[in-house]
């Protein structure tokens, strides 16, 4: 019998994959407090449901940045897929562009950028940036996401460095034999052998992220492309307005699934600001927790356009490949459509903050 949600995968993948994996995977920083609250987040919204609506048809499509999608979700830049499942970022680009919806593709990958837009040619994918201390090393990665076909780029901000992540630590995380940062192959940038000497990921990023990163980044990246900028990792009202001020064409309001800062808030209140900040000047996205339906409705709601999803498609990568993550998505996407039945929204465009209790209440 195939998982009836996103939890069972989780369960599923926990039995399979290595302790190393597993935890790499599912944790997040020092006492894990976000990534709980981000869970709770979601389930401490409440819907205000209205009843009478003929839902008998639903319309689950909808656009993000101008591209057509079949259900507002997308697949979260997860690093190293490939210690799910050996097709790794290949076989989530085939399941997402089966569901019709966006893969957003990590710099991290197993597979190259090239390999992955192979492996869907028709598929929408995003490319997400992390940037070097060589500004030429991002500058290429820039101008090979453009030639194979990437509709936006996603920078990543909230990670000067990496999260306090003891679990990483104390299994002396790193990557196995044969497995690289596939995309920095070419700039001798590759390798993130477990060392047997705490997080490998940790030396990595310290010696060659660019920790001085700031708004100027920005403009510069701007400059580069013509695709549009997502910058990912805003969680206050003020970075969204500076994001804005600085021309981005999109926000996800993302703490890294609780994997950098611990104790911040959760992405719900964080959406929450940052879409009244915003007020629809341009489009928002969300992640950190989303694991049902009405989930996604809730993020709908608060002004999201669409959210995304990183660990569980990792769990249904580990469960069965790329048939698991098509399935795990399909699971989302019925339980949305259900939701938005019993709430009395037929369309996306139908879904506003009416839908939810004033905070304070
Ligand atoms: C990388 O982005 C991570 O969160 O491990």
């Amino acid at each position: 019998m195939p998982p009836v949600n996103l939890h069972q995968y989780e369960q599923i993948a926990r039995d399979r994959l290595p302790q190393m994996v597993f935890e790499y995977f599912w944790g997040g920083a020092e006492d894990e407090v976000t990534v709980r609250d981000n869970r709770l987040g979601w389930q401490r919204l409440r819907l205000r449901p209205r009843v009478l609506v003929d839902v008998a048809s639903r319309d689950l499509s909808t656009t993000v940045l101008g591209q057509s999608v079949a259900f507002p979700v997308m697949t979260a830049p997860c690093a190293f897929n490939a210690l799910a499942h050996p097709d790794g970022e290949l076989a989530v680009a085939r399941a997402a562009t089966a569901c019709g919806i966006i893969q957003v593709v990590s710099t991290a990958g197993t597979h190259s950028l090239e390999e992955v837009a192979q492996a869907a040619p028709d598929g929408l994918r995003w490319f997400q940036l992390y940037c070097y201390r060589d500004r030429g090393v991002t500058q290429s990665l820039v101008e090979r996401a453009v030639a194979a076909g990437y509709r936006a780029l996603c920078l990543t901000v909230d990670a000067p460095l990496v999260g306090r992540r003891d679990r990483d630590t104390n299994n002396n995380f790193g990557l196995p034999p044969g497995m690289t940062w596939k995309n920095l192959e070419s700039v001798g940038l590759d390798r993130m052998d477990a060392d047997g000497a705490g997080s490998a990921l940790v030396k990595y990023i310290a010696e060659i992220w660019d920790a001085s990163l700031t708004w100027e980044a920005i403009e510069w990246l701007r400059g580069l492309s013509p695709l549009p900028l997502v910058v990912k990792g805003i969680l206050t009202a003020e970075d969204a307005r500076r994001a804005v001020d600085h021309g981005v064409d999109g926000i996800v309001v993302s703490n890294h699934g609780g994997r950098q800062l611990d104790g911040t808030l959760p992405t719900t209140e964080a959406l929450r600001e940052v879409a009244d900040a915003v007020a629809g000047r341009v489009e928002l996205f969300v992640d950190g927790g989303i694991r049902r339906g009405s989930d996604v409705l809730k993020a709908l709601a608060l002004g999201a356009k669409a959210v995304l999803v990183g660990r569980p498609y990792l769990w249904a990568l580990a469960t069965n490949g790329q048939a698991g993550v098509e399935h795990m998505l399909g699971l989302l996407r019925e339980e949305l459509d259900l939701c938005m039945a019993l709430s009395g929204r037929p369309t996306i465009g139908s879904i506003d903050r009416s839908l939810l209790t004033s905070p304070d209440a």
